[in-house]
């Protein structure tokens, strides 16, 4: 057994920096030794990597799994916290170094800067609230809050103490919120006054009360002052983010963690039902998100690293907190949005803080180049060394775009294809070391072993073909469970294919083994990179009170990737055709979030059923695709003919 002395810790540290380096894969005959190590000896891989953390005791065993009944244990009995490799660790070697640089909506206002060593003062005072409030470690606490630099601090405070951090992104509704505070009983919600985006003020507070109307676990809520506008307060729940700091101490010492406890939960649609709570446990995330993060963006020691998500999202988690704090580098926070006060806007920022390594999604790539190179052009963007992508698959022309006028060509474009379950980005080029192909995601990192399979679940083992996507061999983030429902992981994951994870995507492999991801082959729509169930959707659109039946699928969108269309039978005759419409958009805001809204609403008299019953969607699918040259068999349906008047109807074919 090792029980990390402070001598040996103090070494640890200095050595840490040479220690980053040498994880760094430098050729692509590197890149080929070390994949081939990594699926060989994944436990002695995975052990080297994870050997320059600081432990409070190491692991028995590095893996232990199977994908059977599911489970999957990484560094079997390591004692730890996140939180002191994130932060601690680099105190004696850069406290005074960038550890957030915070870029406020506004352009006018002053932005915040957080060394190392403030932010480790303020997520240990944030601790000592929380643990005031009787937060202890296992307890589940909700972060719904604007992109500020509180929104780490909350985040790094829950871990410090062992305790589960559910964020919960700014832009769902109040149903939204309460539905994952209730599945899993949060104590806490943290939130704000309110939030800015662009010219807007979202009422954060005023959302959050709503939820609180039925959430019968929270005891306090935690209310930082963002926008200074009026709150309704209720007392003994209801305190402020800065009178519960100014009574904190800095000093709290970072409680110690099993590898497998639970470090986060973060909902995600799926095909059916309720998002469901993805689980997340400590140390193979932390080892994961920390090696893959060093790999593909590779920051030197003064860089900085920007990556736009949301910490709402799994992007935000994995590579805006996580990975970059674990690596010890400045990691830009970004509160405002990127076409306003215009499209120049996510340029403007690369310039005025430098920033050497961009991450971002296609959707807001294709926003901007439809904006025009007139916002591109007041910028010199010199600083950049690496773009990155993520979320959706990048269509051809966005990432010509990307490479040509953001990179001036000479940036490698890291198009990173990962999921809010994998915790960590599993395919990527490692940049200045793949051989980049425009729309590819290229190859696994190392310890990442993915497969095609038929649809019968036999392996494709050839090159140029097209199948699911699947994964052979647990990665240290692999997702643990859904929380509260572990046969729900094992059904989803591993039930379909036995032996192997399902990512739920479509890929193909060229002749090279590169792999370029399709999109999702279930009833999940990719919606800007955000993640959108289906029947979510149906579930809010029938709550309407003249819907008898609704059916939802994807349709091509030239901003977003793809777009929501929803076909709805009504029990009456809708007179005004747009006043019922703005209705329903109105009751997916308010059961979802806008994001969820429909692009296109289609009133139908009936749907394409099967005699048993189930909708046929994949000619609704044809439909909102615009394209009806091969409907294939529709002579199983109940009733054909619905078909010809769907079209009919279908704006996405007139003219067609
Ligand atoms: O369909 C894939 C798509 O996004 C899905 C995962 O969504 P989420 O869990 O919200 O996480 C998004 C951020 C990691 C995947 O199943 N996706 C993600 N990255 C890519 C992608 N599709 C194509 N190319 C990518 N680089």
């Amino acid at each position: 057994m090792y029980i990390c002395n402070s001598v040996r810790q103090s070494i640890k540290i200095i050595q840490h920096l040479e220690v980053m380096s040498s994880l760094i894969i430098k050729s692509f005959a590197q890149y080929k030794k070390e994949y081939a190590r990594s699926v060989e000896n994944p436990e002695g891989f995975w052990a080297e990597r994870a050997d320059e953390f600081v432990w409070h005791r190491k692991w028995d065993k590095v893996l232990d799994y199977n994908f059977v009944d599911y489970q999957t244990q990484w560094f079997v009995n390591g004692k730890l916290n996140i939180t002191e490799n994130c932060l601690d660790r680099h105190l004696a070697t850069q406290g005074d170094k960038k550890a957030i640089v915070w870029e406020p909506n506004d352009p006018n206002d002053a932005g915040q800067t957080l060394t190392y060593r403030e932010l480790h003062a303020k997520v240990c005072q944030f601790s000592n609230v929380l643990k005031s409030l009787g937060v202890v470690q296992g307890d589940r606490v909700c972060l719904y809050m604007p992109m500020i630099p509180e929104l780490a601090i909350a985040v790094l405070a829950c871990a410090r103490l062992g305790a589960v951090h559910s964020v919960v992104f700014g832009g769902f509704s109040a149903q939204s919120i309460s539905d994952r505070i209730n599945d899993s009983a949060c104590k806490i919600l943290v939130t704000s006054d309110g939030a800015f985006r662009g010219n807007k003020e979202i009422k954060l507070k005023d959302i959050a009360d709503e939820a609180m109307s039925s959430t019968p676990s929270v005891e306090k809520c935690i209310v930082f002052k963002r926008t200074g506008s009026f709150v309704h307060w209720t007392a003994g729940r209801d305190l402020w983010w800065h009178e519960e700091m100014a009574k904190a101490s800095v000093d709290c010492p970072a409680i110690s963690v099993d590898s497998e406890d639970p470090l986060f939960i973060l909902y995600t649609s799926g095909s059916t039902g309720k998002p469901k709570g993805v689980l997340h446990t400590t140390a193979g995330y932390m080892v994961y998100t920390h090696y893959t993060f060093a790999n593909v963006f590779r920051p030197g020691k003064n860089d900085v690293y920007w990556c736009t998500a949301d910490i709402g999202w799994i992007t935000g988690h994995s590579y805006i907190v996580y990975g970059p704090l674990l690596a010890g580098a400045t990691t830009v926070m970004f509160e405002g949005i990127p076409t306003w006060p215009d499209a120049g806007r996510f340029w403007q920022v690369i310039d005025k803080l430098k920033v050497n390594q961009f991450y971002t999604a296609p959707t807001a790539l294709r926003s901007l180049m439809g904006a025009g190179l007139q916002h591109v052009a007041p910028y010199s963007l010199s600083t950049l060394k690496v773009l990155g992508s993520v979320g959706e698959p990048i269509n051809e022309e966005a990432w010509i775009w990307y490479h040509k006028y953001i990179g001036k060509s000479r940036c490698p474009i890291v198009d990173t294809w990962w999921q809010t379950e994998t915790g960590g980005i599993l395919i990527s080029p490692l940049p200045n070391v793949t051989k980049l192909k425009p729309t590819m995601a290229t190859l696994p990192l190392p310890g990442v072993q993915p497969v095609l399979l038929t649809p019968e679940g036999k392996e494709i083992t050839e090159n140029n073909v097209e199948g699911l996507l699947c994964i052979k061999y647990p990665w240290p983030s692999i997702i643990r469970t859904t929380y509260g429902d572990h046969e729900r992981c094992r059904a989803t994951y591993f039930g379909l294919f036995p032996g192997y994870y399902f990512t739920g995507d479509g890929a193909k492999r060229d002749e090279d083994g590169y792999y370029r991801i399709i999109g999702r082959v279930d009833d999940v729509i990719n919606v800007s990179g955000h993640r959108i169930g289906t029947a979510e959707v149906e579930d809010a659109i029938n709550k309407h009170p003249f819907v008898v039946e609704s059916a939802v699928v994807a349709c091509p969108h030239p901003i977003k990737g793809q777009g929501i269309y929803a076909f709805i039978i009504c029990d009456r005759t809708i007179v005004s055709e747009k006043a019922f419409k703005d209705e329903v958009l109105l009751e997916v805001t308010k059961q979802i979030g806008a994001i969820a809204k429909p692009d296109i609403i289609q009133v139908v008299p009936g749907l394409p059923k099967t005699r048993s019953g189930k909708i046929m969607r994949r000619i609704l699918r044809k439909i909102a695709e615009g394209d009806i040259s091969n409907l294939g068999d529709t002579s199983t349906l109940l009733d054909p003919s619905i078909v010809d008047v769907i079209k009919a109807g279908a704006p996405t074919l007139k003219g067609k």
